[in-house]
């Protein structure tokens, strides 16, 4: 590609429109418009042109969604529009696995290989796509079928794999998640108006005793799609309660409940918050990591799906407390039915006034933004993920400076994952004094575990930590065997883990299972992301 402005084939009308969708039109001929006599003598810039490169990552879906790939006409009005110098929009074009700068037919198939589909059935699946589309990543072309696959890591589905997501783009844009992928399934998936997204997870004790249930407590019981469903079953009173102690009294009861981050370093969330909130510099701003790509996880997927205005109650207490007005919730692109779920309540919140300038009347301001990831492991990294949200390469960042002091836009930022925030109004309702003596001493709360499709009861499981795994997935009688037959569980989960490899699982063999009960901090179980093993452990 030659990295200069001024291509020889500008971008087309539809990609043009693609990016007006995100920016509105072109105001002057500077920016790509049409180009009138005043552009002669003035030149707008400055600060309002820097403004623009975090729309970066919108805009390149836009394109990708619209035209299939991301032509050098669509880049160089792209970098004409944010002001942004090829070299570097180029940069971040080809760092995400989603995006495409080379042409590429309308639907790619990604099929996941990773260890919960490997046990089941994911290799036979890409030997169909082999037999039916040819190698993986072949032309297109050359099929018949203007369709490519390619073999993809977990897509976070493993309750239900094997999985595939099929990439549409087009007008009528779509993601289709398949899960178990079906031969069948396949071909009105392959339709330009492919059927609606993934079918409602499972979760196994939505149906049974519920009483363990804190974090899954609504899921299956409510209609997600529905804020007077979630406000019928307390929501939002976690959120006055909040404001009614103030951000002090939220972060002592936090530092109460003892409460540690879920997202691999399992630093106190309490200790985090005060440091953005007592922080003099602003704005503050105040993140959700969605990105969950940990291959086996899937807990803060259902969760959003399953109740997504959870999350919002819970960033916006976070927002309040944090002393920041605007919010965002990062989720990976592999997850469009929880990023449209999203999406919709907060247009709900925003409607009824649980989100914008004076949040249920209360005299706060906050918003939240729901930015789409495009296929990148270490854009959970949080570093990483704010670069992202910057629209640059998600690349981590040194530490420190660590983002409480200097984070998103090099302003103070807290950052926390999904399943810490659903702890918050959990907290708040019973109190942070209480939430320590839930789980062991070291390892407060219920934890969602996620089980593969392969044992008895696949889905997240929300059981007290210091418990046995006996119990969990219902009662080692696995499909294959329990955790037995799984062959057995993976270690770690956390950080460990996915630092050396997003590949690597290491797992421990059944005969090295015990059932006594395991601290949260164990190595075992420092994410609680229980995975089936590979064939070759059976
Ligand atoms: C390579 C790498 C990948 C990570 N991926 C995720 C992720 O997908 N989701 C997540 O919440 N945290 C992830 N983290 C941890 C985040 O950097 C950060 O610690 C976390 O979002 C903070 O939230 P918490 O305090 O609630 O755990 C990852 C860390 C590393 C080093
Ligand atoms: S979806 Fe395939 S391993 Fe998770």
């Amino acid at each position: 590609m030659d990295l200069r402005l001024g291509v020889a084939a500008p971008a087309t009308g539809e990609e043009r429109a693609a990016v007006a969708s995100v920016l509105g039109p072109p105001g002057t001929g500077w920016e790509g418009g049409q180009r009138e006599a005043a552009d002669g003598h003035v030149a707008y810039g400055g600060h309002a042109a820097r403004a623009q490169p975090h729309l970066l990552l919108p805009v390149l879906h836009a394109v990708q969604e619209r035209a299939g790939w991301i032509s050098p006409g669509a880049l160089d009005h792209i970098c004409t529009r944010l002001t942004i110098p090829p070299a570097e929009a180029y940069g971040v074009a080809s760092f995400y696995a989603l995006f495409r700068t080379t042409p590429s037919p309308s639907t790619v198939i990604h099929v996941c290989d990773d260890l919960a589909c490997r046990v089941n059935g994911a290799e036979q699946v890409c030997e169909q796509m082999e037999r039916r589309f040819g190698a993986e990543g072949a032309d297109a072309a050359s099929n018949g079928a203007g369709v490519a696959w390619q073999r993809s890591p977990c897509l976070g589905q493993c309750d239900r794999g094997s999985a595939a997501m099929i990439q549409h783009a087009g007008a009528e844009p779509a993601r289709v998640v398949l899960a178990p992928v079906d031969p069948d399934q396949l071909r009105p998936a392959l339709s330009p108006m492919p059927p609606a997204g993934a079918a409602s997870p499972l979760v196994p004790q939505a149906a049974g005793d519920r009483s363990p249930l804190r974090l899954l407590r609504r899921v299956g019981q409510m209609d997600p799609g529905s804020l007077g469903s979630y406000r019928a079953m307390g929501g939002y009173e976690m959120l006055r309660r909040a404001v009614a102690a103030g951000p002090q009294g939220v972060i002592r009861e936090l530092k109460d409940a003892k409460l540690l981050g879920r997202g691999g370093a399992a630093f106190p969330t309490g200790v985090k918050w005060e440091a953005v909130a007592t922080n003099p510099v602003r704005p503050h701003y105040v993140i959700c990591n969605a990105d969950e790509s940990e291959p086996g996880t899937f807990k803060d997927r259902v969760l959003m799906e399953e109740d997504p205005y959870a999350l919002l109650e819970a960033l916006t207490i976070m927002g309040y407390t944090c002393g920041a007005e605007q919010g965002y919730i990062y989720i990976r692109g592999e997850y469009p039915l929880a990023e449209a779920r999203l999406r919709h309540a907060v247009g709900q919140a925003r409607s009824r006034g649980f989100l914008g300038p004076d949040v249920m009347g209360e005299g706060f301001a906050f918003d939240i933004e729901v930015r789409r990831g495009a296929g990148a492991y270490i854009a959970g990294e949080e570093t990483a993920l704010v670069n992202s949200i910057e629209g640059k390469r998600a690349e981590p960042r040194n530490k420190p400076p660590f983002p409480a002091q200097s984070g998103l836009f090099g302003k103070p930022t807290a950052i926390n994952n999904v399943e810490t925030l659903l702890c918050v109004p959990e907290i708040l309702r019973i109190g942070g004094a209480a939430f320590p003596w839930i789980g062991t001493p070291t390892s407060p709360r219920t934890p969602p575990f996620c089980l593969p499709r392969r044992l008895y009861r696949p889905g997240p499981d929300g059981y007290q930590v210091g418990g046995t795994r006996r119990p969990v997935g219902g009662g080692g009688r696995g499909a294959g065997g329990g955790w037995a037959g799984a062959g057995g569980v993976p270690r770690g989960g956390g950080a460990a883990v996915r630092r050396g490899c997003r590949r690597s699982s290491p797992v421990v063999p059944s005969s090295q299972q015990r059932s006594a009960p395991r601290p949260w901090a164990s190595a075992a179980v420092v994410k609680c992301r229980i995975r089936a093993a590979s064939p070759r452990l059976r």
